[in-house]
């Protein structure tokens, strides 16, 4: 696979979970998943991981995935691209994968003493996709090997910090977000 393919089967492999965490910014608020709860005095997950947030950006991810799927078929020859297409089981997963590795960072988070918002700096770009990939994996392995290549693990380990990066500082200036990370 050339570079330009790598990249872009990378980025349309991995846009069902980079929309989940955008779309919960959007959608977020009302009852928080710990429901208030502490551990060792503080929150287990805090006020910005709720129901509502979780539920709507794994429905926008898994519409988006099925989106793809239905429009792989012209957009591929369109662009040069042999376009994969998500099974019904990645399709829930990817997105999914998403919102748990976003809510286990905040755990952690909380662990560490960081307040809500607080930046940590890698786990924040990376926590989802390590979750969505593993998710993935466990949905289907043998799709997930063929399309999931060395080269585009590569690719979206270097091209999702950025897009992550550049993502939230348009959310911040455009109000939608309270920090720019
Ligand atoms: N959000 C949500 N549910 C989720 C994830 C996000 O409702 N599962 C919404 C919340 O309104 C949250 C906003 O999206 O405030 C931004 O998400 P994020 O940056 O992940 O949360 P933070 O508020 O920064 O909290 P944390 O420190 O726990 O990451
Ligand atoms: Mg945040």
């Amino acid at each position: 696979m050339g570079v330009f393919t790598t990249i872009v089967v990378a980025f349309w492999l991995m846009l069902p979970a980079y929309v989940p965490n955008n779309a919960a910014v959007l959608a977020g608020g009302g009852r928080p998943i710990d429901g208030g709860r502490t551990w060792n005095g503080k929150r287990v997950l805090g006020d910005g991981k709720t129901w509502r947030g979780t539920l709507v950006g794994t429905a926008v991810g898994a519409a988006l995935a099925l989106v793809l799927n239905a429009v792989a078929g012209d957009v591929g020859p369109a662009v040069g691209v042999d376009l994969p297409t998500f099974p019904v089981a990645v399709v829930v997963a990817l997105p999914f994968g998403a919102m748990c590795g976003d809510i286990a960072a905040s755990f952690l988070k909380r662990r560490t003493g960081r307040r809500r918002g607080a930046p940590f700096p890698v786990v924040d770009q990376l926590d989802f996709v390590v979750l969505a990939l593993a998710f993935a994996f466990v949905a289907a392995p043998t799709w997930f090997s063929e399309q999931f290549t060395l080269g585009v693990l590569a690719v979206v380990f270097v091209l999702t910090p950025i897009l992550h990066v550049g993502t939230n500082a348009i959310a911040y200036a455009l109000g939608l977000k309270d920090e720019p990370y």
